[in-house]
């Protein structure tokens, strides 16, 4: 039976925060490790740019995270793991797929709404609103399966299913229609300052997140410093809006530690939020000290991290190029 494809991408904007990691890269490395997939993993550098980069800082920060990919278990040997700007098939389909793309549906995508409200009236970037089309071109090019992300981009991953449908029907049967995949309670990390927002790397407060290369003490600190609530009950009630600061720390500490819920909250029956957060702290610490210790190892490598994002290159433009060919067939291009 053919193997089922996983794709997915992650932004160099900035370095990723354990909601990336339990949100995302975690299940990237867990299914790539069962080797029944194929599987594609890209840094999503064209989308980065939608906000303005500093060339010199972007370079590094590219560098930066590629080794971290690298560190966190994703394995070229596995994986395609590669540059998206590498790979000029995304490009090339993302404009053909805008042409099948909706203004109206477009403007209707949260992110664009919420990233959009910073610029005055008229003044977002293009990029910035045709976005999830890139997106879609990203998914679509290799015949993705199952795209494991967090809560937060499964709108985008709807409005790919959506463009490919569209495009089926216009010239028969071409895209597979992508499936969604995350671990239901890690879908989501909320921020540890304001537990009712996700966690996300662009947060101006530095206590909203913990970074995948944040120091042991810092780990264990911005955990103290945790938004909770007033209740002092170690208990996971997903559905409370008054415990999402709580039940966003279990979540960690479940993914983290292995343990469930119930487990947990037998853990924590007669003691505090304080132990509680210490633990938490320790926990994530723990998981982040072998990833950290592997990217010092190799991020100075340059040559090394430069031969492994071409061969996930080569493996993935190998993969794209043939669909696009029988896109530009389907579309009446003339082929040279
Ligand atoms: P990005 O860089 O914002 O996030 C990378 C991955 O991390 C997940 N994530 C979270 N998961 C749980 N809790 C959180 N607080 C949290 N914050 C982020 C995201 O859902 C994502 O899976 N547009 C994408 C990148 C992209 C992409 C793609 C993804 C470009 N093309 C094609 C999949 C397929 C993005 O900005 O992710």
């Amino acid at each position: 039976m053919a193997k089922k494809t996983f794709l997915s991408g992650i932004q160099p904007t900035n370095i990723p925060h354990i909601g990336n990691y339990f949100g995302a890269v975690k299940n990237w490395v867990a299914s790539q490790n069962t080797g029944e997939m194929e599987s594609f993993y890209f840094l999503a550098d064209l989308h980065a740019i939608t906000v303005r980069q500093d060339p010199k800082a972007f370079k590094n920060q590219t560098l930066n995270c590629f080794a971290l990919f690298l560190a966190m278990g994703l394995e070229p040997e596995k994986s395609a793991l590669f540059v998206q700007s590498h790979v000029l098939e995304h490009s090339e389909l993302a404009w053909i797929l805008g042409c099948y793309a909706m203004f109206g549906e477009l403007s209707r995508m949260t992110q664009f709404k919420d990233k959009s409200g910073a610029h005055k009236e008229g003044e977002a970037n293009i990029g910035l609103f045709s976005y999830p089309v890139l997106q879609a071109a990203d998914i679509l090019i290799y015949n993705a399966d199952f795209v494991p992300v967090g809560k937060d981009q499964k709108q985008h991953l709807e409005l790919a299913r959506n463009i490919a449908q569209r495009f089926n029907s216009a010239h028969g049967e071409t895209f597979k229609l992508p499936e969604y995949y995350a671990t239901p309670n890690t879908a989501k990390i909320m921020s540890l300052s304001e537990p009712s927002k996700k966690m996300s790397k662009s947060d101006s407060n530095p206590n909203a997140a913990v970074y995948m290369l944040d120091s042991r003490d810092m780990v264990i600190k911005k955990f103290k410093r945790a938004v909770t609530d007033s209740e002092a009950l170690v208990e996971y009630r997903g559905d409370d809006e008054s415990k999402a600061g709580i039940n966003s720390l279990m979540s960690i500490y479940s993914a983290a530690t292995g343990k469930g819920f119930g487990e947990i909250q037998s853990e924590f029956a007669e003691k505090g939020y304080g132990d509680f957060k210490t633990a938490v702290g320790e926990s994530v610490a723990d998981i982040l000290a072998p990833i950290q210790k592997k990217y010092n190892e190799i991020r100075s490598d340059g040559a090394f991290l430069e031969s492994c994002m071409k061969q996930g290159a080569e493996k993935a433009s190998a993969k794209a190029r043939p669909l696009l060919h029988a896109v530009r067939e389907k579309i009446g291009f003339l082929q040279l």
